[in-house]
C-alpha cells in the first residue's frame, strides 16, 4: 500500500519514515512511503485553521484529493501553560513575519522571563490526520514537559533547545535523534497512526 506524507519538510519526512518503517515493525513490508517531493505539482498548503486538527485534516484531505493516495498529514504545536496555551497552532509563526526557529525561541524566553521553573510547564501536541478512500481518522501524541531558561543542545529543530520532556533533565535538542524519536510527541502520534495503517493493510 502506498501512503504519502503531506509535508515539504525534509527533516520531518526523514523522522516520520524512520518511525513508520522501523525495521522491526510490522509495517515495513506493507507500505511504500512517498512524500510531496514525489508530487511537485502540489504547492504549499496554507495552514489557516484555528486548531491543529483542522490544519492536519486540511493538508491530508488536499493531498488525498490531488493524488488519490492515502495521505498522512501532521500539525504540531507547543502549548505553554503560563501563556494560556500559546503559541499552540501558531508555533511556526510565533515571532511574526519571517519567523525563524531562533527568533521563536527568543520570543518564548522573553515572554517567560521571570517565570519560575515550576510554572514553566508546557506540552507538545502532534495531531496526525489520515485520509484515504476508506478512512478519515486522527492519531494524537502529547508529551508534557517544561520550558528551560536558556537554549541548550544542537540537535533537532524548532523549540527543541528549550523543551525539557517530563522525566528528563535535558532538552530535546540535547538528545540524539534516536532517543528523541523514541519519546517525542510525533513518535507517540505515529505509533497510533501505525496501528491505524496496520488495520488498513490487513
Ligand atoms: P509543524 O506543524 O510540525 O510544522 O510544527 C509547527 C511548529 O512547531 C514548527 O515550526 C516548530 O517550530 C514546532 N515544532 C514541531 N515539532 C517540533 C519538534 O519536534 N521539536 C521542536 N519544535 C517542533
Amino acid at each position: 500500500m502506498k501512503i504519502v506524507l503531506a509535508t515539504h519538510n525534509r527533516h520531518k519526512v526523514e523522522e516520520m519514515k524512520a518511525i513508520l518503517v522501523d525495521p522491526l515493525g510490522d509495517l515495513k513490508d506493507r507500505i511504500e512511503i512517498l512524500s510531496l517531493e514525489d508530487f511537485p505539482e502540489i504547492g504549499e498548503i496554507v495552514e489557516d485553521g484555528e486548531t491543529l486538527e483542522e490544519n492536519a485534516r486540511k493538508k491530508a484531505r488536499t493531498v488525498f484529493e490531488k493524488t488519490s493516495v492515502l495521505s498522512l498529514a501532521d500539525d504540531t504545536g507547543l502549548e505553554v501553560d503560563a501563556l494560556d496555551g500559546r503559541p499552540g497552532v501558531y508555533s511556526a509563526r510565533y515571532s511574526g513575519e519571517g519567523a525563524t526557529y531562533l527568533r521563536n525561541n527568543q520570543k518564548l524566553l522573553k515572554e517567560l522571563e521571570g517565570i519560575p521553573q515550576k510554572n514553566r510547564t508546557a506540552k507538545f501536541r502532534c495531531v496526525i490526520s489520515i485520509i484515504g478512500d476508506r478512512i478519515d481518522d486522527l492519531a494524537i501524541g502529547e508529551v508534557k514537559g517544561k520550558i528551560g531558561t536558556e537554549m541548550h543542545g544542537e540537535n533537532g529543530f524548532g523549540y527543541d533547545p528549550l523543551f525539557i520532556p517530563h522525566g528528563y533533565e535535558i532538552t530535546y535538542a540535547e538528545m540524539g535523534s534516536q532517543v528523541k524519536n523514541r519519546v517525542s510527541h510525533r513518535s507517540l502520534a505515529l505509533e497510533q497512526a501505525k496501528k491505524i495503517l496496520y488495520r488498513l493493510t490487513t
